[in-house]
């Protein structure tokens, strides 16, 4: 091992790694609560991942039709196809309403009804009267700009309540000793120093691994840094087999046009003109969950009734709509499509295409963001010192499927009940113990492993092969044959990053070593996914098993857990789903067939 990292330490009550929103969201909670918090981002907050949420957050307002937060828990747990926990989704749905009255408070500048409300549309999924009813408006939105405006209004926040920020800092590793979590370690990506945080919580918030596939609507930013630290710090992965496919990404360019485009009242066409949801969810028809949607999709395009030159996509109209609705509900989604498909959506339909947007799984985590195991057969036991959140973490509000606009509630709802928990568990300015001897040489060991790496393969190549894998093998629609031929492609993909050629002559971490410790960090998450998905015989959500049609409710309605060793093998194991609620104010909803 070498001695060459300078190392620079630093002590706070707590520590976040990730500004977007609900990293920032957790960091002003902790600062405005008197602890010292520092968050330690790879990118400028404002470049977060967050910032690209286009339609909105959910929350049970009220404001342009009739709502309550116990029809909001029904959507969702119906969304989740009966995966989600119940007690996490029912907090979540009922903090919604006072999250999203913070925000306004905090300043996000939402849209606004005639009488000067929070605007609110629909969004897929969402219905009233426990799905009896007609579909809710309950998503809360700043045009088609939501996350940019949370984001940008988090930040601020954050400054004011005086957090501190170490901006382009990589973080690599999780300071563990005997199970518990003293610290993390990062990167100055400026200067190549080290950097170790002493924290007596850190608080993972890094988003998700979009980046695992080659066709995405995440950031390339987006590559789990998170969920690898936990992997290598010999804590599972949950449900990381259910990835979602948004229906609408622009052809060709992966880049996001939301959903809020249909709840405006846009719809899909085949080829023959047909708007072909009327025939897979009669009721629901565009507004039908993602999965579903997304499935129907391909189902047409592999019927031959894709449009374009190959047949292989679908087509998103919204010219109805006239150009003042879009100029004042959609104006990103316009210039998106001017930009990436040379179209003018006033005059023609968008070129569109199921595109990998979201995991479901991440780290598994209570409803107060503290980290679980399964430890002594105790599948809720807390990991001392750890906690996580947003995309990363996997509480689980959204189980096999996440409805639209839940992603912003949930990263503003459990941003502030880490923060809460936080408060409670930690007194500001307690010391910390002395870190053992050999606390860091997991760490170092990791870090000259990759950085003095004598290989011929260049990292594009293996993220190419390992992109292109699971693009093909972990699809839309699955099967166990072509999983397990990902399976065997991806045993070769992984070895073969031992190979790899980092560019080391100047010896400092320059971008192509970071891009190398983030391929690292993809491989382990996409081993995950790709195994979970093989090992899990049935249909539930976003995991949609050609030979397994079924959802099968009495030997699979259970988390996966994944834990991966230091070849990136893959060990699986279960915990049960959460049937069970906080409070009486709501009832526990027993699984049902899942039509929209
Ligand atoms: O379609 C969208 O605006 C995306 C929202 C979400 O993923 O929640």
């Amino acid at each position: 091992m070498t001695n060459a990292y300078k190392i620079i330490d630093h002590t706070y009550d707590v520590i976040v790694v990730g500004a977007g929103g609900a990293g920032l969201r957790a960091t002003l909670g902790m600062a405005a609560q008197g602890l010292s918090t520092a968050c330690v981002t790879k990118v400028f907050p404002t470049r977060s991942h967050t910032v690209a949420a286009q339609g909105g957050m959910s929350a049970s307002l009220g404001n342009m039709g009739e709502d309550h937060w116990t029809w909001h828990m029904y959507d969702t747990i119906k969304g989740s196809d009966w995966l989600g926990d119940q007690d996490a989704i029912e907090y979540m749905c009922r903090e919604a309403v006072p999250a999203v009255v913070e925000l306004e408070h905090f300043g996000v500048p939402f849209s606004r009804t005639e009488e000067g409300k929070i605007y609110q549309r629909p969004f897929g999924g969402m219905t009233t009267k426990f799905g009896e009813g007609p579909a809710a408006q309950r998503t809360c939105a700043a045009a088609d700009r939501t996350g940019h405006a949370i984001l940008h209004t988090l930040y601020q926040q954050s400054l004011k309540h005086g957090a501190e920020f170490y901006i382009e800092h990589f973080a690599t590793d999780l300071i563990m000793d005997d199970g518990v979590c003293r610290g993390v370690v990062s990167i100055d990506l400026a200067t190549g120093e080290l950097h170790r945080f002493r924290a007596h919580q850190v608080v993972l918030a890094t988003g998700g691994c979009g980046r695992t596939f080659f066709s995405a609507t995440s950031a390339h930013t987006c590559t789990g840094d998170g969920n690898a630290m936990a992997l290598r710090a010999g804590l599972p992965l949950q449900d990381m087999e259910f990835v979602q496919f948004h229906p609408t990404g622009i052809y060709g360019a992966g880049v996001l046009i939301t959903e809020g485009v249909r709840g405006e009242g846009g719809y899909l066409t085949n080829s023959e003109g047909e708007r072909f949801m009327e025939r897979y969810a009669p009721n629901a028809k565009d507004l039908a969950s993602r999965d579903v949607v997304s499935r129907s999709m391909t189902m047409e395009i592999n019927a031959g009734r894709g449009v374009g030159p190959d047949s292989d996509h679908i087509f998103l109209n919204l010219q109805h709509l006239g150009s003042e609705v879009i100029e004042k509900r959609l104006p990103g989604i316009s210039e998106s499509a001017r930009i990436f498909a040379d179209v003018d959506v006033t005059k023609n339909p968008i070129p569109v295409i199921p595109t990998v947007h979201y995991n479901m799984g991440g780290i598994p985590t209570n409803y107060h963001g503290e980290v679980v195991t399964l430890k002594d057969g105790d599948p809720d036991s807390v990991v001392p010192g750890l906690m996580a959140i947003g995309e990363a973490a996997c509480v689980s509000v959204h189980g096999a499927n996440r409805l639209g606009s839940n992603s912003l509630l949930d990263i503003v709802v459990f941003g502030r009940a880490a923060a809460i928990r936080a408060a409670e568990l930690v007194k500001p300015g307690t010391p910390h113990k002395p870190l053992k001897d050999n606390a860091m040489d997991p760490i170092l060991g990791h870090l000259d492993g990759i950085r003095f790496n004598k290989g011929d393969t260049g990292t594009a190549d293996i993220r190419d092969n390992m992109q292109r894998t699971m693009q093909k093998h972990a699809a839309v629609f699955r099967t166990g044959d072509s999983l397990a031929e990902g399976i065997d492609k991806m045993r070769v993909i992984v070895d073969s990053f031992d190979d790899v050629k980092v560019d080391d002559k100047n010896m400092i971490w320059n971008t192509d070593l970071i891009e190398t410790l983030e391929l690292e960090n993809l491989l382990m998450q996409a081993q995950t996914i790709i195994h979970g998905a093989h090992n899990r015989p049935e249909s539930r959500g976003a995991q949609a098993r050609d030979d397994y049609p079924d959802r099968n409710d009495e030997e699979w309605m259970k988390h996966t857990l994944a834990w991966t060793d230091e070849r990136a093998n893959v060990t699986i194991d279960y915990r049960p789903v959460h049937m069970y609620t906080l409070s009486d104010e709501c009832e526990v909803v027993p699984p049902k067939p899942r039509v929209y």
